[in-house]
């Protein structure tokens, strides 16, 4: 799996949800829900101690599905993901060992960038498309403009603080490749077991990110 295979499934539905789980049924069960509602490109946050289990079962049970690790802060995490199945590495922040460690594997990494310094210090690492994070904090998309107009080879993945509500004002510029986001995985509709709720989630995504890039 490289970027451009992943950047091209992200073309047609530009949404990675997030998933924090702690149990490998309900990962697989809440994967399941969102593959039905059209998203295939998954991030498992390590945020918990059945986070890389949960990834692994998501990956043998959902082959439909592009599947990553996000909150990788160490080149440990990036090694431990790398063998628990991920296809892709996600951070917070930059930092030159975790991608140098993501490479090691062959597996994309987008890390973390809040500020020109940052941008640029992932630009002159050779990254090409990096997270935008967080994204409302850090400026929203008036900020992602501004960046672009700088740096114009680059993609942004905002997250934190993407809601369905503002998706469509960062989905409308042209160097966003995808957002990212926990509101399509809310604790609420897993713990009541409301996975048609996921779903609901996840086809009213797609539906603003068809009317904003038609
Ligand atoms: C992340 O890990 O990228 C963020 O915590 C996600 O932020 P959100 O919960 O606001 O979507």
């Amino acid at each position: 799996m490289n970027i451009e295979d992943i950047n091209t499934r992200l073309e047609k539905a530009p949404i990675i949800p997030l998933i924090q789980a702690d149990d490998p049924a309900i990962a697989v069960r809440t994967t399941e829900a969102l593959i039905a509602g059209g998203l295939t490109v998954i991030e498992v946050v390590l945020r918990t101690e059945a986070a890389l289990h949960c990834l692994t079962e998501i990956a043998k049970a959902c082959p439909k599905a592009i599947v990553g690790a996000g909150t990788v802060l160490s080149e440990k995490l990036v090694n431990d993901s790398a063998r628990a199945g991920a296809q892709f590495i996600v951070s917070p922040g930059l930092d030159k060992d975790v991608v140098a460690a993501a490479r090691h594997h062959g597996l994309p990494i987008y890390p973390g960038v809040a500020t020109a310094s940052e941008v640029q210090l992932a630009w002159n690492l050779g990254l090409r498309t990096v997270k935008f994070f967080p994204a409302g904090l850090a400026g929203g998309p008036k900020m992602i403009q501004t960046l672009s107009s700088v740096f114009k080879d680059l993609h942004f993945m905002p997250t934190g603080g993407v809601t369905a509500e503002n998706l469509g004002g960062y989905l409308d510029l042209p160097s966003v490749i995808a957002c990212g986001g926990s509101w399509l995985t809310p604790k609420s509709a897993i713990l009541s077991g409301n996975f048609e709720e996921i779903t609901r989630l996840a086809k009213a995504a797609i539906a603003i990110a068809k009317k904003t890039r038609k």
